[in-house]
């Protein structure tokens, strides 16, 4: 008996190695393309759009607005964001459409006259507003490399705006509590000063109207003309600062996109004024010279060696980046093999290292909120597409322009308001991300593509304010070393440690309470009150045969759709 119980153990084990070493498919498979965003709705008439015989950019616009429409906390046309690109030619590059401060912006602006931060004043209302940047660069990626009409990319859009969207039980949950704030900076008779419950029908004619101004003048149905004189006066009448002048001089960039190799990966990220790409860097090469995937996924070693190389990136974050427009980043110091070796010197497996021993003591550290989105597409001639993009917080600044249809951002509040003084949630800044007129606030946003042998192997990335990078890493270390499907790689618990404050978070649920005890006997700060949901991963993995599998995060509404 005992011998037929050891039999059937060793053959599960050999089963679930095999699987392992195979990452067999859970996530949706298609065989030419497929989106995968916050929305059904979203990600269907980016699919569409692919099927009609656009590419993966002209499916990027439609998702793009038609993100605004379906999932408005974070989905936006007020917003900005960034896209990575790998052509099916392999050709790469990046966009850069981040919110810019306004002209009349300058460093103190968020201070008293005794030099004290005015709370609230960066993030909630019009005052905390920075000038869009999302549809300058959704009609600058259409103009670069679209093939179909922009009206025919928005025609979809508009009649999803007119007909309405159906209010998800998700969705229910994450706008009751901000009811309150809505009253409070919009009045008793706004669109959302009301509350709206799972199963409504909300229907945005205002947005499509302003969708309708886009389609027919492109960007000037934006930046300039009616929508940008009632947007610009609108935001004034409630005491913000964006003009019609920043509207019309706003401008997104064509940036480099940061490149790295782990091990046979070539990791392709975004660079500053996004810290994702290059925080993502430093953290997998203080991995790389350590046997991760003996270690196993989640284990004490592994999570051990994570936040550690985590610990050290981020103090390098929050001190060195900032707008490279504005301020010099050591990167070539700071990405150097010599300099990140330097700095696992002091690691070891018997004992956590303490923040404040790590680099610059005195400056701490950035925060964003949780809220953005993400979305990936892949086409059918191997264009590959990754896009994050936010209000910031959750309904950006809770400013709705009914006359327009949609939320403003809150996105100032990712300025460093004043360096040593924490921000919304409890977390500090550095002098690189202090205000100046247009410049362009630091974020954590990494969207990511990854090549294996010289092709095309993921598209990831992911919302939740600075611990998307740390998502987005063991996403991708989740399918590389520890071999979970796409789908299991994004479904599989997280953890986040950021430098400061000194402690790792757990998701809910996916952590041993032995696995929490050994940490804390080698000294680790375990934020046992804190257990949020970190991230909603939406990734597409290129399989062995070219077919292409999902992993849409079930933490939201998000949905893979394709062909
Ligand atoms: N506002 C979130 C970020 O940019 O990282």
């Amino acid at each position: 008996m005992k011998t037929i119980k050891v039999l059937l153990l060793c053959f599960l084990t050999l089963i679930y190695n095999c699987k392992k070493q195979n990452n067999s498919p859970t996530g949706l498979i298609t065989t030419k393309a497929m989106i995968v965003s916050a929305r059904e709705e979203a990600s269907k008439i980016g699919s569409d759009i692919l099927k009609q015989g656009g590419n993966a950019f002209d499916a990027m616009v439609a998702t793009q607005f038609a993100l605004a429409v379906a999932h408005p906390s974070a989905g936006n046309i007020s917003g900005g964001g960034f896209m990575v690109y790998r052509k099916g030619n392999g050709d790469i590059g990046a966009i850069d459409f981040r919110e810019k401060a306004p002209l009349s912006a300058h460093k103190d602006m968020y201070l008293d006259a005794t030099g004290n931060v005015i709370p609230g004043m960066s993030t909630l209302g019009a005052t905390a507003v920075g000038v869009p940047g999302s549809v300058a660069g959704a009609i600058e990626v259409h103009k670069k490399f679209g093939t179909l009409p922009l009206s025919k990319i928005l025609a979809p859009v508009i009649a999803l705006a007119e007909k309405g969207v159906v209010v998800t039980e998700k969705q229910e949950k994450k706008i009751a509590p901000y009811l309150k704030d809505f009253i409070k900076v919009n009045g008793e008779h706004s669109k959302f000063s009301i509350p709206y419950k799972a199963g409504d029908t909300i229907k945005y004619r205002a947005l499509a109207n302003t969708l309708k101004s886009i389609s027919k003048h492109g960007r000037d149905g934006f930046y300039k003309g009616r929508v940008a004189k009632k947007l610009s006066s609108f935001i004034q009448q409630n005491g913000g600062y964006v003009t019609e002048e920043d509207l019309e001089k706003y401008n997104v960039k064509w940036r480099q996109p940061v490149i790295f190799k782990y091990k046979d990966l070539k990791i392709i990220s975004m660079g500053a004024p996004s810290s994702g790409g290059i925080t993502m860097q430093q953290i997998f090469k203080m991995i790389e010279p350590h046997k991760i995937k003996e270690f196993g996924h989640n284990t004490t070693k592994t999570i051990q060696l994570f936040t550690e190389a985590s610990r050290r990136a981020y103090a390098d974050r929050n001190y060195f980046l900032g707008d490279p427009d504005f301020v010099t980043i050591p990167l070539d110091i700071i990405l150097s093999d010599d300099y990140l070796k330097n700095r696992m010197n002091d690691f070891s497996f018997d004992k956590a290292t303490k923040s404040s021993t790590v680099s610059h003591g005195a400056i701490n550290i950035i925060s964003e909120s949780n809220e953005t989105t993400h979305y990936s597409i892949i086409d059918q001639d191997g264009n590959a597409v990754s896009v994050t993009t936010t209000l910031n917080g959750n309904y950006g600044s809770k400013l709705y322009c009914d006359e327009l249809g949609f939320f403003l951002n809150n996105e100032m509040d990712d300025f460093s308001a004043k360096p040593g003084v924490p921000n919304m949630f409890g977390l500090i800044g550095a002098d690189a991300n202090s205000i100046a007129p247009e410049k362009r606030m630091l974020s954590s946003m990494t969207p990511t593509i990854v090549e294996k042998d010289n092709k095309l192997w993921m598209v990831v990335g992911t919302p939740g304010g600075s611990t998307i990078i740390t998502a987005v890493a063991q996403t991708i270390l989740n399918t590389y070393e520890f071999n979970l499907s796409m789908q299991e790689a994004v479904n599989a618990p997280r953890f986040h440690h950021q430098w400061l404050p000194d402690a790792v978070i757990f998701e809910p649920n996916g952590f041993s309470k032995s696995l929490k005890e050994e940490l804390k006997s080698k000294e680790y700060i375990i934020n046992e009150e804190r257990t949020p949901i970190i991230g909603k991963v939406d990734a597409i993995l290129v399989l062995p045969d070219g077919s292409l599998e999902a992993g849409a995060d079930k933490r939201g509404d998000d949905t893979a759709v394709g062909y």
